[in-house]
């Protein structure tokens, strides 16, 4: 298996604990795109969007996906909107497993909700913006290879159903593993 894994899906999905650790179990490169976005920026997520607005995120968001598609043997873990627009999911399509993790809008809002790292679910009611977003998105998540829910499993159980599954591009069960994962501030 030499293609690259890229990890899709909402906010609060834990794409960033995921990645990290399969690219360690695939010794590959692990590249977390908003990772390199604060880094290129010198400011955090909610700081870039305060700053500069969504739309210059989402321009700098593009480019770097441009850049990371090019690599071989990465695991990439994406934004929760890098698959809105068609050129970003053309370039993260390109040699590569594309992941979708998934879990219901009750445990996203639970995950994300001790953070402020993610501005758009700084409102009034996120739990709502959630499932807005959530309907808005579905098509371009959907069309995934693996789409697996993480709302019942650890990291750990995650990683190891993927590990597993890219080798075949079985479609995950839904109901495999056991544990909760925790999502950090980038998760
Ligand atoms: C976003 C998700 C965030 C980050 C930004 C926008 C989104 O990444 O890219 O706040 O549009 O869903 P995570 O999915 O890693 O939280």
């Amino acid at each position: 298996m030499n293609k690259n894994i890229v990890l899709i899906g909402f906010m609060g999905t834990g794409k960033s604990e995921v990645g990290k650790e399969l690219a360690e179990k695939l010794g590959y490169e692990f590249i977390d795109t908003d990772e390199i976005i604060e880094k290129k920026e010198m400011l955090k997520i909610p700081e870039i969007f305060d700053k500069y607005g969504e739309s210059y995120f989402r321009k700098i968001e593009s480019e770097i996906i441009k850049e990371v598609s090019k690599k071989d043997r990465v695991v990439i873990s994406t934004g929760g909107g890098a698959v809105i627009k068609h050129e970003n999911r053309e370039n993260l399509r390109r040699n590569s497993v594309m992941v979708c993790l998934t879990a219901s809008p009750e445990v996203i809002h639970e995950r994300t909700r001790k953070y402020n790292s993610r501005p758009l679910l700084k409102i009034g009611d996120p739990l709502m913006r959630i499932k807005e977003l959530l309907n808005e998105r579905q098509e371009y998540y959907s069309q995934a290879d693996i789409t697996l829910d993480t709302s019942d499993k650890s990291t750990a159980d995650i990683v190891n159903i993927i590990h597993e599954r890219v080798g075949t591009g079985r479609p995950a069960d839904k109901h495999e593993g056991k544990g909760r994962l925790v999502v950090n501030n980038n998760g």
